[in-house]
């Protein structure tokens, strides 16, 4: 009997540490004092290692290259005027990715691309470019790019990312950037965006694709489908060899697709990383 208790008291102990420790509501296990203090003994734990082990930007990359753009942006002395903020802004993401760690933002070498195509649409038209959408914000450097190209038209830019992750980075580096109040971000999916734009009569001009690889085909299509594309829409893919949208690819070139879109596919390298050939496709709706 006795050796029983003791058992069970050797369980119990390590139960109750269990309690205290991941107990979502420790007052509840443990009474309003006990379990207030428990409470701040797991918040100060929580803000030791947070802050001085696992520091946020060693946990999320985003944030590192946030940092990297905060401090090179003060860096600088003299007041930064907004063209050359914007410019500064990019290139401290590319310097990021290239230098210092790795993100999956669509990089300068594949950027040179993107603004090629906006620079395509902009030149052979149809009529004016009113409304560009970037599907997948992650950090914000893609739209930072379609702002670059797009400042000086009336155009209206929307990204879009239901991450709260990427609006809380991509709001920031707008702002280092100085160009937050010229984006409307939308933190939500990419097809209850297409139904938004739908129910109010809008199209889309220039499309960006560069969120969920699975998600191109389906996406492309339903834009198809509810007429929110104008025509003479440019659409640019990226990552179409890595991680790869074959279907996506495929429907473009030789599917359906090739009978409503007039493709070509560009060689290039994986964001920052030569050694991966990756590919971007341009595409321009016939309507
Ligand atoms: C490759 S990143 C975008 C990079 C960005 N275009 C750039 O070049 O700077 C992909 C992003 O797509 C977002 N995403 C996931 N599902 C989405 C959806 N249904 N609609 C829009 N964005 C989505 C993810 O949260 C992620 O941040
Ligand atoms: C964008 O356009 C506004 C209004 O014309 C101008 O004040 C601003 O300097 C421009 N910014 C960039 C980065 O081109
Ligand atoms: C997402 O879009 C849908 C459809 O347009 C809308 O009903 C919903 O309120 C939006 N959610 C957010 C968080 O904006």
């Amino acid at each position: 009997m006795k050796g029983l208790t003791r058992r069970l008291f050797l369980l119990a102990f390590p139960v109750l540490l269990l309690g205290i420790v991941f107990a979502p509501n420790p007052k509840l296990l443990l009474g309003d004092f006990v379990g207030r203090h428990v409470q701040i003994a797991r918040n100060l734990a929580g803000i030791f290692f947070f802050f001085m082990v696992l520091t946020p930007e060693t946990a999320h990359p985003q944030l590192a290259a946030l940092q990297h753009v905060v401090q090179g942006m003060r860096a600088h002395t003299e007041s930064l005027d907004s063209v050359s903020a914007l410019d500064r802004a990019i290139d401290l993401v590319d310097d990021f990715g290239w230098n210092h760690g790795f993100l999956i933002n669509v990089g300068d070498v594949k950027g040179k691309i993107l603004d090629s195509a906006v620079q395509h649409r902009l030149d052979n038209g149809p009529g004016e470019l009113k409304l560009a959408v970037e599907l997948g914000t992650f950090v914000g450097y893609g739209t930072l790019r379609l702002v670059r190209m797009l400042n000086h038209t009336g155009a209206e830019i929307i990204t879009v990312d239901p991450d709260i992750f990427a609006y809380t980075v991509s709001s920031s580096l707008y702002e280092q950037a100085q160009v937050r109040s010229r984006i409307t971000m939308k933190t939500n999916y990419s097809y209850n965006v297409f139904a938004e734009l739908k129910k109010q009569g809008r199209k889309i001009d220039f499309l960006f694709v560069d969120h969920v690889k699975k998600l191109y085909l389906p996406d492309l299509k339903l834009a198809v489908a509810s007429g929110v594309l104008a025509k003479g829409c440019v659409v640019v893919g990226d990552n179409i060899r890595s991680p790869g949208a074959p279907d996506y690819k495929k429907y473009l070139l030789e599917g359906d697709g090739s009978k409503l879109f007039s493709t070509e596919v560009h060689r290039t390298h994986v964001e920052y990383w030569r050694l991966f050939p990756d590919e971007m496709t341009v595409s321009t709706y016939l309507g």
